[in-house]
């Protein structure tokens, strides 16, 4: 996490940066800074808090000069006020820094004994001191050499120097970084997102990559500190402009594209000439494959679990499922006829990435769905599946997540109609259903005002609970962790049927529990764990799909009806309501909705 910028201009940088880092904040936003070169020295300003503190420090106002490093951040390493906010400096050095640095104690250690004095307890502080300590008997590529070998652990670097004050290095290991070219200016960045508006001319850094960045050329080594040559890829401009409109936070606005989301996805996949559905240049034949394993984080694992029960539904594949960051670890059996997927919206989450690091060093299949298809995992994985959702601000994940579902279902039915584990008669069914899902979504969107009474019962509870079965149960955990991750309330999502072996004992008078029981072949059963929370005390809101059949069930607290889809669909419909009620949850609490605390968009440490 944390938000890197780099300008190397003949214009003075700092109004340029700060709006820079504004962009930069969805990665991290617990402290800001910036440093540039003037008059011969570097200054540096830092603040606590957000991008907008920093603005307002008198001293960034008065800033001078025309090269400089800015920086967001999402502290890892000691707490996060101004000393621990990047950059950090020596005289001769200034380095901002994403990522971990594994070794930090032990170079701390000897950087002591050679005298060097430390101000902060970050990791990124030993970077400073070792590069000071390498430009005592190197070059400036050489010492960037010497001492990127000595980390250990991950890092997007941006560093200058008093004594080269024509040029910012970029240096990369595991963090995302990228290189930007304007007329007489260059730009060093995070992402793409944060130079969108000053360039669509790119280039990327590959794993152990550096640049020298100047305001005419830039140059690139490897880590052997050789010379290679790079591609400027051209970005598409359609994204270069993303703002909230009229929405009061990007979330909402996020979560009311949702149509559009489906619309797009659907009319990139699917061949309505031919009925069918267009993944085109899928590498391999179906009968390479045996079994399929789809990995993520968070939210896009959350996606995976719900294509878990599709792909059952709709192939005879073997289906697994992993949390990247137990993945990478584990001792895992490749198989050769195993695809494995990806799932993440930024395509820059660090375990998903080692996840599918792994996988390519063992030879396997790897394909990705991603939301940025400039990013890492896009760029390494051997097949793309893009999410066509445009860019995704508010932290909270909503449109990417129906984004990913729909594609992983996409896939779970091309799968299927490949291996002839479906009917072409039911494919064709469903296709003709898939594309009335935007349209269910949007009636589905205007259930508004009555959640928002609801989420004050949520408010004022100490937790909550979210039960669902079958296809309902992983949109359960994405509801709970919607919540929690917005309104800082206490919130579990858990299969329906499995309360009985233990959090029944957490129901007591009052706790509101959401209940998802669409009518589909979980109902009845969903609808018997729902009466067992009711007996004991919960206070339950039902979110079903609208029927002619009515609720056989009293005491229900609250009912939500989504449309009605067919059951492979009604999960899109069923995230809606949680999606708002989270949302209007921590609205009512007033809290800072795109920027949940504690977290950050793009997650590329471990
Ligand atoms: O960019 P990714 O999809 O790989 O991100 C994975 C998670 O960090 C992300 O989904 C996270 O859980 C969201 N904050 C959830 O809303």
């Amino acid at each position: 996490m944390c938000g890197i910028i780099g300008i190397n201009s003949n214009k003075p940088v700092s109004g340029t940066i700060i709006n820079s880092l504004k962009k930069l904040e969805y990665r991290g936003y617990d402290s800001a800074g910036i440093a540039t070169l003037s008059s011969g020295q570097i200054n540096e300003v830092k603040s606590e808090g957000r991008v907008d503190n920093l603005e307002k420090n008198s001293l960034v106002q008065n800033m001078n000069g025309t090269i400089g490093i800015g920086h967001v951040r999402w502290a890892t390493h000691g707490l996060p006020n101004s000393i621990n906010a990047h950059p950090h400096s020596s005289q001769n050095v200034s380095v901002v820094h994403n990522g971990i640095i594994e070794n930090s104690t032990l170079l701390k250690k000897f950087l002591v004994g050679k005298g060097h004095k430390f101000k902060s307890q970050t990791d990124t502080e030993v970077i400073v001191h070792l590069i000071t300590e390498n430009l005592k008997t190197e070059d400036i590529v050489n010492s960037i050499k010497k001492t990127l070998k000595a980390l250990h652990g991950s890092f997007a670097l941006g560093i200058i120097f008093k004594d080269h004050p024509d040029l910012i290095i970029g240096a990369r290991r595991g963090s995302p970084l990228a290189v930007g070219y304007g007329p007489n200016e260059n730009y060093l960045g995070s992402d793409s997102y944060a130079l969108k508006s000053m360039t669509n001319k790119i280039t990327y850094l590959n794993d152990g990559e550096f640049c020298v960045i100047k305001k005419d050329h830039v140059e690139f080594f490897d880590e052997e500190g050789v010379k290679v040559n790079k591609k400027v890829l051209e970005l598409s401009s359609e994204e270069k402009k993303y703002d909230k409109g009229d929405y009061k936070h990007f979330m909402a606005k996020e979560i009311e594209e949702q149509p559009t989301t489906l619309k797009n996805g659907i009319k990139e996949y699917l061949d309505n000439s031919n009925n069918d559905i267009n993944i085109y240049n899928f590498p391999w034949k179906v009968n390479e494959i045996s079994s399929i394993t789809l990995i993520g984080c968070g939210t896009a694992y959350h996606s995976c679990l719900m294509a878990k029960y599709w792909f059952e539904e709709l192939t005879s594949l073997d289906v697994n499922i992993d949390i990247a960051s137990e993945f990478r670890y584990r001792k895992n059996r490749f198989k050769s006829d195993t695809l494995y997927v990806f799932v993440s919206q930024s395509g820059e989450t660090a375990d998903t990435y080692a996840a599918l690091d792994l996988c390519n060093r063992n030879n396997m299949k790897t394909c990705s769905v991603v939301n940025v298809i400039e990013s890492s995992i896009a760029r390494d994985s051997k097949f793309v599946l893009p999410i066509h959702c445009g860019t995704e601000i508010g932290v909270a994940s909503t449109k990417a997540f129906v984004g990913q579902m729909l594609i992983l279902y996409i896939l779970a039915l091309k799968l299927g109609l490949m291996r002839k584990d479906i009917e072409k008669e039911i494919f064709l069914e469903k296709l003709k259903d898939l594309k009335k899902l935007p349209e269910l979504v949007k009636e589905t969107l205007l259930t508004d005002n009555k959640i928002q009474t609801i989420s004050s019962t949520f408010n004022e509870a100490k937790g909550s609970m979210f039960l669902g079965r079958g296809f309902s149960y992983p949109i359960a955990l994405e509801g709970a962790l919607k919540l929690k991750e917005l309104s800082y309330i206490h919130a579990e999502g858990y299969p329906a049927g499995e309360m009985k072996h233990g959090p029944l004992a957490l129901i007591e008078e009052g706790m509101p529990v959401v209940v998802l029981a669409p009518r589909d072949n979980y109902y009845k059963k969903t609808i018997s764990n729902m009466q067992e929370v009711i007996a004991r005390g919960a206070k339950v809101l039902l979110i079903t799909n609208k029927s002619k059949d009515e609720i056989v069930s009293e005491n229900i607290w609250e009912t939500i009806e989504v449309e009605t889809a067919n059951d492979d669909l009604l999960p899109f419909l069923l995230t809606i309501p949680l999606q708002k009620l989270a949302y209007y949850s921590a609205l009512k609490k007033g809290y800072d909705i795109d920027k949940p605390r504690n977290l950050a968009k793009s997650v590329t440490v471990e």
